[in-house]
């Protein structure tokens, strides 16, 4: 399910509604594209508290997904 060892810098709006691809499959990453259909795994929404940049899991360990906790540094 890893897509890589570092996670997605992103830029998000304020009060916009984001979709994390939590299959590690999408094309489009890290944002789900549908690709997780018959995966059983769904895509995690989260609503951006600020207008700014974040980063988001690429490694899909987190323990605060889809956020980035720093657990790829420990893979
Ligand atoms: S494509 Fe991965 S969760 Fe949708």
């Amino acid at each position: 399910m890893s897509n890589q060892n570092a996670p997605y810098e992103v830029q998000v709006e304020a009060g916009q509604e984001y979709w994390y691809c939590a299959c590690g499959k999408s094309k489009n990453q890290p944002w789900c594209d549908g690709s997780h259909e018959g995966t059983g795994v769904q895509p995690m929404s989260f609503t951006a508290k600020e207008t700014g940049t974040v980063w988001l899991c690429g490694c899909r360990m987190s323990d605060n997904l889809p956020f980035c906790d720093g657990t790829h540094n420990s893979l």
